[in-house]
């Protein structure tokens, strides 16, 4: 039988950033919808914010659904908290919203585009009921504004 993740150490102060499918492509992947910033450069900007906030990031992307799901596992025991990108798999992905609902730590949706404002197919999350919150619309901005929500979330501070 499985006990309790037990958090030590770094896993106090460490934020996972998973991102998903095809987000290894941002920079020249419809600029008009997700920005001009390659996800290298989000990587840098997300480690930054977070070293300012006390957060070690580990940041990561994946087009396999299966490792993504690993990911979450792991952060039961490594992580103070996530932020997920799913990329497509907001859309169909039922084993992650399961691998999100076994995390007890704070979890945030981020999406780089509105994806209320897009088709149809976009407007439905099968992760946004398994998580703490979802940020989306604010492009590559919307990773600082997550981590700074995340960190809040960590502390259990919800004003400045
Ligand atoms: C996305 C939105 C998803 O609908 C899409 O499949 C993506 C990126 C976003 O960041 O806006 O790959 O998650």
């Amino acid at each position: 039988m499985q006990g309790l993740p037990t958090r030590r150490g770094d896993a106090m102060t460490t934020a996972f950033i998973l991102n998903g499918p095809n987000l290894n492509l941002l920079g020249g992947r419809e600029p008009e919808i997700y920005g001009t910033a390659t996800l290298d450069e989000i990587r840098q900007a997300s480690t930054s914010r977070g070293n300012e906030n006390g957060l070690k990031v580990d940041f990561r992307q994946s087009n396999h659904e299966g490792e993504l799901i690993d990911w979450v596992q792991e952060a039961r025991e490594k992580a103070a908290g996530i932020i997920i990108n799913p990329g497509a798999y907001t859309h169909t992905s039922i084993a992650l919203h399961d691998a999100l609902k076994s995390l007890e730590q704070p979890k945030i949706e981020l999406h780089l585009s509105n994806i209320h404002a897009r088709e149809e197919f976009r407007r439905h999350s099968y992760l946004s009921p398994a998580v703490s919150a979802v940020i989306c619309g604010l492009g590559a901005v919307g990773y600082i504004v997550a981590l700074d929500a995340l960190k809040r979330l960590i502390d259990n501070s919800p004003l400045p």
